[in-house]
């Protein structure tokens, strides 16, 4: 069967090859359509001279746990300098987010940040925590309402790169400010983040703001080992794909047959994480053969690192300007106030 022929068969599941076992938990997973569309992803990615897959698929359950420990890794400078960003500065962010404002939060997961600004913040309206995994979410909501009694929490369960509907009359007079940590964008490409952050101005509204979270452009010497640590826990996450795939779609990697690796391209600016194929071999996802030179390399990652003065010129295009830039004294990390512009 041709990949072209296996495409078309993912929107038609009556024709489907059912004649063996695999094939047939194969089929009932897809009933739901996250399987569905994760596996047309899959073989479409596959399917390409350059293979590559949608970075959001690293996190499942033991995916999001592997990431929770990527960021305790002493390599992994991201998450604890904008930790030490907000703890300096998070006083001076409130003043400029101004009182009675709403805060609304893109992929909020624990909200763990989002509690030095839910301290900070004057006359908070409201907090609208946005994240796809539902479990996360009214977890992290469970934990905030008690430890912030008062403060209306109005969580969404949905995926923030797609049209929001929002828990706010469109009238409702308060200041939108979005709130997106993390240095999530540098995973988007270039196109993919001037959408997003258009979609954030339109959410954002006239008078809006965005909190962003913005990693910084910097020497090899320290990008490379954040994305290669000496424990492998990194390797691990990237490869937890192969696992993924072989568990949810009835896929047959041979997870030993790759290696994790993880550059950084300094003409894109973007650290790149890949799958590299040891040996040549097939790989079986259902009943399409996806086949790998000794090698080859799949891609599975882009990490966009910015200097302050490229996402400047990104933000506006995106109908922001910079109105405060906060880092850490080694300026590896920043954390950036935007205001909608009016165009
Ligand atoms: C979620 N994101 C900002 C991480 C990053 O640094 O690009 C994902 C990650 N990939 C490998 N390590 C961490």
């Amino acid at each position: 069967m041709t990949v072209k022929s296996a495409l078309e068969d993912l929107q038609d599941e009556e024709n489907v090859d059912t004649g063996e076992e695999m094939e047939l938990s194969v089929l009932s997973d897809e009933q739901s359509p996250e399987i569905r569309r994760f596996r047309a992803e899959v073989i479409q990615g596959l399917s390409q001279p350059h293979k590559a897959l949608p970075c959001k698929y690293f996190y499942d359950e033991r995916g999001s746990q592997l990431f929770d420990r990527i960021c305790e890794l002493d390599e992994y400078y991201l998450t604890r300098t904008e930790i030490e960003i907000m703890r300096a500065h998070v006083g001076e962010m409130a003043e400029r987010i101004g009182s009675g404002s709403i805060l609304i939060e893109y992929g909020s997961g624990s909200s763990m940040k989002t509690r030095y600004l839910l301290d900070h913040l004057h006359e908070l309206r409201a907090y609208v925590p946005i994240d796809i995994s539902r479990e996360h979410l009214y977890r992290s909501v469970e934990r905030l309402e008690a430890a912030y009694p008062g403060l209306p929490i109005r969580p969404v369960c949905a995926d923030y790169t797609s049209d929001l509907l929002l828990p706010i009359p469109k009238d409702h007079p308060s200041r939108r400010v979005v709130y997106f940590p993390g240095s999530t964008l540098g995973n988007f490409e270039p196109g993919e983040a001037l959408r997003f952050l258009q979609r954030v101005a339109r959410v954002c509204g006239e008078g809006g703001g965005l909190l962003i979270g913005v990693d910084l452009e910097k020497d090899e010497s320290v990008l490379e080992p954040a994305y290669n640590d000496r424990e492998g826990v990194t390797a691990a996450f990237n490869l937890n794909l192969l696992h993924r795939m072989n568990r949810e779609l009835g896929a047959d990697f041979d997870v030993e047959g790759f290696r994790h690796r993880a550059i950084y391209n300094r003409p894109e600016g973007r650290i790149e994480m890949h799958l590299q194929s040891l040996q040549k071999q097939s790989v079986r996802i259902g009943n399409v053969t996806i086949q790998f030179a000794e090698g080859e390399r799949l891609c599975t990652e882009y990490s966009y690192k910015y200097t302050p003065v490229r996402f400047a010129q990104l933000a506006d295009e995106a109908g922001f300007a910079v109105e405060q830039v906060w880092t850490d004294p080694r300026r590896w990390f920043s954390v950036q106030l935007l205001h909608r512009t009016s165009k």
